[in-house]
């Protein structure tokens, strides 16, 4: 079994990490993040010793023009790139956004399968090889790192993919990522890609072959290691595997299947596997959506035996049924972590070991939050900590806060709800009546947003156990086509729902969708 703590060799033979969870994982439903959320999802990339951190595409918003240049100033050690279409205008506001970066870097894309240039493009293919020389040369002139993709290459004919490849690599380039966008590879075809690029493409042993892979059909982290089996040694991914659709090859899955398997694969990452686990909690808090119990690697049951031949066994000799060590991804040995005794530097410490920057938020209200909740519950656990710094992040800029709530029910009355927003700084109050006390809070609320969007999805969930249990709630709402989800988190539910909601409406704000609220309109 590897050794915990052997770092894997600085030979220039390693599989490079390059992780894209700022950028397609974020084109997961619902996973969208605010600009101090991805600064602090950065800060553990960093951690981790990713190597490239995709950090956003630039042109396609203020928000993520923004979100790329405050990575940028967050991070020294990776990489930082923005994604870019092969336009003028991409290829600049790319280059713009990462100018003050330490490594910075350039992700130019396009398409190079019938389907798309037919289809999507409307383009030929002799446009779509003019297209992609032009931009890497453009880029070439002001930065080094420049990957260049080839959009549904799974998908492309290999000899124009071919040709395309080497005018790019001569126009610059230095990595040529094929993408399996549709997540329709086959490990065996997609290996065989690689072996065909590599040896039919002139230069292409001067530049990084990469794999990028979606899990539409389950074989993300196969069809990545296929790629590594011919040659690749780059590969682009997420934690948790969130992305579009069914998602992108797991970070976490990628990397440790990379390490345990080395007698057979031969070449590892440099990624510190002991912030492995800090990653995707912390992720799953950011984001609201919960790692699934037999998610490998991070999962809860992923070290857990429940049979009694497995548990015995591990008893006798922990190989017979462990092939990692729980430790080794960073899963701590014991979760119940700090009570109402803990001072403010185990605090500071727990944060760090769970992936969180203290500089990074208002240290004095969480640690006050902290110690409000060692009153309310017995014990407090990692995940609940993570859940308190997560509301921090989520709520920093926002236009629309919550500031107080007042809730009455009983089961002879209409549930009332009367809830003070601060908007744009100043408050107002409105009173509503509901079908219960959730509905009447989120009556309330919208009657101060000024909207009336969809609620497309609720859900509750208690972050640990117990009645005493800090509940999280996540929605989702759906106003002029655009869906946003809202998460909040509260040892009393109704509060979480409330701040579920105005999480939502301060995101569909930041999309463009401005709710009608005005400061000056009184109650
Ligand atoms: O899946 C894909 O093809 C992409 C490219 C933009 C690299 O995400
Ligand atoms: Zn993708």
């Amino acid at each position: 079994m590897a050794d915990a703590n052997r770092i894997p060799s600085d030979s220039g033979d390693y599989v490079r990490i390059f992780d894209t969870t700022l950028r397609d994982g974020e084109q997961s439903p619902g996973a969208t993040m605010n600009v101090e959320e991805k600064v602090a999802v950065a800060r553990q990339l960093e951690r981790l010793n990713v190597d490239i951190i995709e950090a956003g595409f630039a042109a396609s918003s203020p928000g993520d023009f923004e979100s790329v240049q405050r990575v940028c100033q967050a991070v020294t050690k990776p990489v930082v790139l923005s994604l870019s279409r092969t336009r003028e205008q991409d290829v600049d506001q790319s280059l713009k956004s990462v100018d003050k970066a330490a490594r910075p870097g350039i992700h130019i894309f396009i398409a190079t399968s019938e389907i798309h240039l037919k289809y999507k493009l409307n383009m030929t293919r002799e446009d779509v090889l003019d297209a992609a020389t032009w931009a890497v040369a453009r880029a070439s002139k002001h930065v080094d790192h420049i990957e260049f993709s080839a959009e549904d290459a799974s998908r492309s004919d290999w000899e124009y993919m071919a040709k395309v490849c080497a005018e790019v690599i001569r126009a610059g380039a230095k990595i040529i990522n094929l993408p399996d966008t549709t997540g329709h590879a086959i490990p065996e075809e997609y290996g065989a890609m690689f072996a065909y690029m590599r040896e039919h493409v002139p230069g292409a042993d001067k530049v990084i072959w990469s794999a990028h892979c979606h899990n539409d059909l389950g074989l993300a982290v196969a069809n990545s290691l296929a790629a590594i089996r011919n040659g690749a040694r780059q590969i682009e991914c997420t934690i948790n595997g969130i992305g579009e659709r069914a998602g992108n090859t797991s970070m976490e899955e990628v990397v440790m299947a990379l390490r345990t398997r080395r007698d057979l694969l031969g070449v590892e990452s440099r990624v510190n596997t002991r912030q492995i686990y800090p990653a995707s909690r912390l992720l799953a808090q950011v984001i609201g959506q919960p790692v699934p119990p037999n998610k490998p690697i991070v999962g809860d049951n992923a070290f857990a035996h429940e049979a009694g031949i497995h548990q015995d066994g591990v008893l006798k000799y922990k190989l017979t049924y462990e092939i990692m060590k729980p430790e080794e991804v960073g899963i701590p040995s014991n979760k119940l972590v700090l009570g109402k005794h803990s001072g403010r530097h185990a605090f500071i410490n727990r944060l760090a070991e769970l992936g969180v920057d203290a500089a990074a938020i208002d240290l004095e209200k969480a640690f006050a939050e902290f110690k409000a909740l060692c009153d309310k519950k017995k014990v407090v656990y990692d995940d609940d900590i993570l859940a308190l710094v997560s509301e921090e992040f989520r709520r920093l800029g926002d236009q629309l806060e919550l500031v107080d709530l007042e809730v009455s029910s009983s089961s002879k009355e209409t549930p009332q709800a009367r809830v003070t927003m601060r908007v744009n700084g100043a408050e107002r109050t409105e009173a509503s009546s509901g079908d219960g006390i959730v509905d009447a809070t989120y009556k309330a609320i919208l009657k101060i947003a000024g909207i009336n969007p969809v609620l497309e999805r609720y859900s509750v969930k208690a972050i640990t156990g117990g009645t005493d249990a800090l509940g999280e709630v996540s929605c989702m709402l759906r106003e002029d086509g655009i869906t946003v989800a809202g998460h909040g988190a509260h040892s009393d539910i109704i509060m979480a729902s409330a701040l579920a909601l105005v999480n939502a409406l301060n995101r569909l704000r930041a999309r463009g969708r401005t709710p009608q609220v005005r400061a000056s309109d009184g109650p």
